[in-house]
């Protein structure tokens, strides 16, 4: 059984991933932790999160160290904010749990903090700002298709998010960038990022290569957070039973793409 912490636990994809923990045979569900100001604390995060009582009460950040030495999971899985996500990969640290980090928005130096993290505590740690099956297929069509293009065409990308969204542009589309100017040997800031901020909108990346004389475009719609979750919950399985320990892997690792 891989027993499972999830931080974040009553934001938008806490709930979910709360959820899709709690159904799978392999797995259980043994802390939940939001913020220290969060309504939900000492709350059954089943409850909170609409599956009904699954005995495990919600927890504030600043006892973490003390939560996962009392319930110690395996995995601590993060969907927090930037700076909480670093604190609370610390802590995993510390106390040998490895991370499945999903949050997004991290400064180059939170991600330096990260590595740090986890190769001080030999912990296994798959930090993704894109759990979905369909992303990270989307981003090898992305690095194939600028490859066999090569430099001749523009690249631009656009994404569409929902209005709560905190950090533009998204952790997917910066992403996207990276792999195609490492493909193409370019500056990331050659390629033009446009976000736009819509509604209810889940999430749409379109890559544009463009020539004067014609267009290719790859393009990924997820069309429910839940997505995300599934992601997450490959990602636990496979730090559970593969994984390196004190190195970052990303979904592309997980997912053996
Ligand atoms: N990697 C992916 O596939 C993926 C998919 C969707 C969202 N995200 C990212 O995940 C993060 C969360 O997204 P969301 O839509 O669920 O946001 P949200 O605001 O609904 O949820 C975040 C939760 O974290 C809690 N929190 C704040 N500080 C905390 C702390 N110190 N410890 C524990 N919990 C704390 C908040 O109270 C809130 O409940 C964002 O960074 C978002 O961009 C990533």
């Amino acid at each position: 059984m891989i027993s499972v912490a999830v931080a974040g636990a009553c934001g938008r994809m806490g709930k979910m991933i709360v959820g899709q923990i709690s159904k799978q045979k392999d797995m259980k569900l043994v802390a939940a932790i939001d913020a220290d100001d969060a309504p939900q604390l000492g709350k059954d995060i089943g409850e909170v999160a609409g599956f009904g009582k699954l005995d495990v009460k919600v927890v504030g950040a600043s006892k973490i160290a003390e939560v996962l030495k009392k319930s110690k999971p395996d995995v601590l899985v993060d969907f927090t904010r930037a700076e909480a996500a670093v604190q609370n990969v610390k802590a995993a640290s510390k106390s040998g749990v490895h991370v499945v980090v999903g949050t997004t928005g991290f400064t180059e130096e939170q991600k330096k903090e990260i590595e740090g993290a986890v190769r001080s505590g030999k912990i296994k740690a798959v930090v993704s700002p894109n759990m979905s099956v369909g992303v990270n297929v989307f981003f090898k069509q992305v690095g194939e298709t600028a490859k066999k293009l090569g430099r001749d065409y523009k690249v631009e990308i656009v994404e569409v998010h929902h209005v709560h969204k905190k950090d533009a542009p998204s952790g997917t589309a910066k992403k996207a960038a990276q792999i195609i100017a490492e493909v193409l040997s370019i500056a990331e800031s050659e390629i033009e990022i446009k976000s736009v901020r819509e509604g209810e909108v889940v999430g749409e990346h379109t890559v544009i290569f463009s020539s004067p004389w014609e267009q290719v475009e790859v393009i990924h719609r997820a069309k429910s957070r839940e997505t995300f979750a599934a992601g997450v919950v490959r990602a636990v399985r496979y730090l559970a039973k593969c994984g390196k320990l004190g190195e970052i892997q990303d979904m592309q690792d997980a997912l053996g793409l």
